[in-house]
């Protein structure tokens, strides 16, 4: 499949099968994650895989994740992440959301669907899981078999705006 129907392909899933995302499948999503760029190549994204039933319960508390037999709660290390000294903007936020984007896209690409969330509970996700406080929690994703059907990729047609007001030509 092509990238871009890849992309008009993927959707938020909000309501998951019980079916278990297999290791090899995992393992991909979690190397997407480790080879995706980052500024300086600093490297900072650190995953917490949460797949066991005990720590899914417990994360009710900090998100809401729709079932997920899998998430991954994409972190980034604020003392690594390279800081523009220009304007002292730290790159944490782009870096963890380029790991968590890149997993994603390799879980559809695997068959599987996703949930991006970032209605969570910082300080409870913290403590509940001994987030270390160098850690920020970026984003929170939901993976697994979707238990419906999913959006068409021709939603996009209607559900996105025209390109045309997205592009701007040489100048504002
Ligand atoms: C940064 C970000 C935060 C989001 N947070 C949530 C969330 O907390 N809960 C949720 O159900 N969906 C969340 N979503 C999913 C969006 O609602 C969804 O991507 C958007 O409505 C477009 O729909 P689609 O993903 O099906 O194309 C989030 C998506 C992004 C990119």
């Amino acid at each position: 499949m092509d990238f871009l129907t890849l992309a008009k392909t993927r959707c938020s899933v909000r309501e998951y099968s019980s079916k278990q995302v297999e290791n090899d499948k995992v393992n991909i999503i979690l190397e997407c994650g480790r080879v995706c760029p980052t500024a300086v190549n600093y490297q900072p994204q650190v995953v917490l895989k949460i797949t066991d039933t005990a720590s899914l319960y417990k994360l009710k508390a900090s998100a809401k994740t729709f079932g997920a037999p899998l998430v991954l709660v994409v972190c980034c290390d604020t003392k690594i992440a390279w800081t523009r000294k220009l304007d002292n903007k730290s790159m944490a936020d782009i870096d963890g959301t380029i790991a968590a984007d890149h997993m994603v896209m390799a879980a559809e690409s695997l068959g599987l669907s996703t949930c991006w969330i970032e209605l969570f509970r910082p300080e409870i996700l913290r403590k509940d899981f001994n987030i270390p406080e160098n850690l920020q929690p970026i984003a929170i994703i939901a993976i697994g078999y979707a238990a419906y059907d999913k959006k068409s990729p021709d939603r996009h047609d209607i559900e996105r705006n025209p390109l045309s007001s997205m592009v701007v030509e040489n100048t504002f």
